[in-house]
């Protein structure tokens, strides 16, 4: 079974990427802040722990090995960060930068370090 690890899932982009990814079958690593979230969580079949990226601490005690690592700009999305006005919907936001990820897993050498779009445009840093 794959496994992702999702920071700060409690709403939001996070919490869409918790949603699809247990919706899809995968095992789900989900950190939020507040009790009411974490069952939230529990409830999608995520593994919850508590975590404020805040903590440095905890924070590395989640790296993990050998990972590819890109930085996904998601458009302007519909949250409470974004606002009704944005144009995206979380769901089509989310849907799309799952498919960039397939795609970084299958091209370490090409996604390795870089700036993405959502949709996959490349940006520059
Ligand atoms: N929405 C957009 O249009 C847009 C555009 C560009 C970039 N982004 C970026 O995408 C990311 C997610 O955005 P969003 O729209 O999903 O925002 P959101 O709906 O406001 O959700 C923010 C999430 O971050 C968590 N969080 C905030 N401070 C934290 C901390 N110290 N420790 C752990 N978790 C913390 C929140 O948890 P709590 O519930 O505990 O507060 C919540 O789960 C953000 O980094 C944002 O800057 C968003």
């Amino acid at each position: 079974m794959k496994t992702v690890l999702i920071v700060g899932a409690s709403r939001g982009i996070g919490w869409e990427f918790a949603r699809q990814y247990r919706q899809s079958g995968w095992r789900v690593l989900a950190t939020a802040r507040d009790e009411a979230s974490l069952g939230a969580l529990a409830g999608l079949g995520a593994e919850v722990f508590s975590v404020d990226v805040n903590d440095v601490l905890k924070i590395a005690s989640l790296q993990t090995r050998a990972a590819t690592c890109i930085a996904l700009h998601p458009g302007w999305v519909r949250t409470e960060m974004g606002g009704p006005r944005a144009p995206l919907a979380v769901e089509h936001g989310v849907a799309a930068m799952r498919e960039v990820l397939v795609q970084a897993a299958g091209a370490q050498a090409s996604f390795h370090g870089r700036f993405r779009q959502y949709d996959g445009t490349a940006l520059d840093w």
